[in-house]
């Protein structure tokens, strides 16, 4: 047995699983260019300060979890830990700092230090959109519905979405303050992170998984009742956007993302075919800042974790990523057959047909047990009887069935018989 293992919390893909990787980033792409998205490839590391004064320095992504490196320049970049911040980055050269709006989708790796677990990997990757430049709430609207329509596209119509409303900074102030107050009287009573969180990062408390924590979070203030009427409206528009759309959604006021950037709109959607880690996608309205900029830029969006959607495809039972066409097997005994194979099958590729043959020297038995274990469902066998009489042995796999077809007619004959792509 091979002891090469990939580090811990990563993985390796072959073919078969890659073919429905593959499937989930067509989809993705057909679904987001349906909706007026443009890909958007950014590099796989940013500088430093770009996470950590996009997502916020007291997150715990930036606090804990960042893969960070120094380069020969005495530069410190970072493997990204998410999409946006570099998305952003990227779009800050275009006109969307002067509110012109950019749709935008992008897939790939996305690295965390977590602990590794079903659905919880150090890479992992995503599919993500950015809706950048503009502020409105059928913007919010669209993109939830966008997220949605992808999912049932891949066969999961049964997740689970919840939204809520972070409101604005200055919201937050008011807002923060009540939910303080009462923390301040339960702390006793709560786990040590959240001890720590009640100065630090009061909203943090709201999603703490502890069940001593819970129970007293369940109880917690209104807080949205205390924001500005401007932010109640905007969280008003969204909802009956999604309600003429017929999206059903849960009101989740517990769900506040583990990101600062957000503002207004959050949303999360949940699957019961995850076990433990059970989001599949999150996302909301954002005013990301950029290193040196004073003013932020604005957008929504969210992405989607393509190990997670996997995992709930499996529970599903959904494959519906097309399968790999079946070859058609050249068996070729001596070098002379191989070489008109190795032509033939030249041929029969360009017109779309997978083929595998024999290229080295090896006995007509071992041959047939390769093109069983290849699954082909025809092979063609050529020896140096054949190769003189000017003919190939068409073998049907299921049957046993031969017939013989004149070199000139071959690839017509085969082209007939094999799938092809397209
Ligand atoms: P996020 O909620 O941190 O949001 O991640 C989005 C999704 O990525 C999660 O719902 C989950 O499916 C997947 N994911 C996150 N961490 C892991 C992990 N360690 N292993 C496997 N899957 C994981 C963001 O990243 C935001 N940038 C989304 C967004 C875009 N908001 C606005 N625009």
């Amino acid at each position: 047995m091979a002891t090469f293992a990939p580090p811990p919390g990563t993985a390796d893909i072959f073919a078969d699983e890659a073919r429905r990787w593959r499937y989930l980033e067509d989809t993705a792409m057909e679904v987001f260019n349906r909706y007026g998205y443009g890909e958007l490839r950014t590099p796989i590391f940013e500088y430093t300060e770009v996470f950590q004064k996009g997502l916020g320095d007291e997150t715990e992504v930036v606090q804990k979890e960042m893969y960070t490196f120094k380069d020969r320049g005495g530069r410190s970049l970072t493997l990204r830990p998410e999409g946006t911040a570099g998305v952003l980055r990227a779009l800050s050269n275009t006109d969307v700092m002067n509110g012109v709006e950019q749709r935008v989708y992008y897939y790939g790796s996305m690295f965390r230090g977590e602990r590794p677990a079903a659905g919880r990997r150090r890479e992992f990757h995503q599919v993500g959109v950015e809706n950048v430049g503009r502020v409105a709430p059928l913007i919010d609207a669209e993109c939830i519905a966008m997220l949605i329509d992808f999912l049932k596209t891949i066969g999961i119509n049964d997740a689970k979405l919840s939204i809520n409303t972070r409101g604005v900074a200055e919201d937050r102030v008011p807002a923060g303050r009540l939910l303080t107050d009462y923390f301040t009287g339960h702390i006793g009573h709560m786990c040590d992170d959240c001890k720590a969180r009640l100065n630090r990062n009061v909203w943090r408390i709201l999603d703490c998984k502890q069940e001593v924590c819970r129970k007293i979070v369940a109880d917690a203030p209104d807080y949205v009742a205390s924001f500005s009427e401007m932010s109640r409206n905007y969280f008003e528009e969204v909802k009956h956007a999604l309600d003429a759309l017929k999206i059903q959604y849960t009101i989740d006021p517990l769900l506040v993302r583990g990101l600062d950037y957000y503002v207004h709109t959050v949303f999360e959607v949940t699957h019961g075919g995850l076990g433990a880690q059970t989001a599949i996608a999150g996302g909301g309205r954002y005013e990301l800042y950029l290193p040196g900029q004073k003013k932020p830029v604005p957008g929504v969006g969210f992405a989607a974790g393509m190990e997670r959607l996997l995992l709930v495809q499996d529970s599903l039972g959904v494959d519906i990523a097309p399968k790999q066409l079946l070859p058609i097997y050249l068996v070729g005994l001596g070098q002379a057959a191989r070489i008109a194979n190795l032509e033939l099958a030249g041929e029969l590729r360009r017109a779309g047909i997978p083929v595998e043959l024999e290229l080295e020297e090896r006995s007509f038995k071992a041959q047939l047990r390769n093109v069983n274990k290849s699954g082909a469902l025809v092979a063609l066998i050529r020896g140096e009887s054949e190769l003189e009489r000017g003919v190939g042995v068409v073998k049907t796999m299921a049957t046993g069935e031969q017939i013989e077809i004149k070199d000139s007619e071959l690839f017509g004959y085969l082209t007939e018989i094999c799938p092809k792509k397209g």
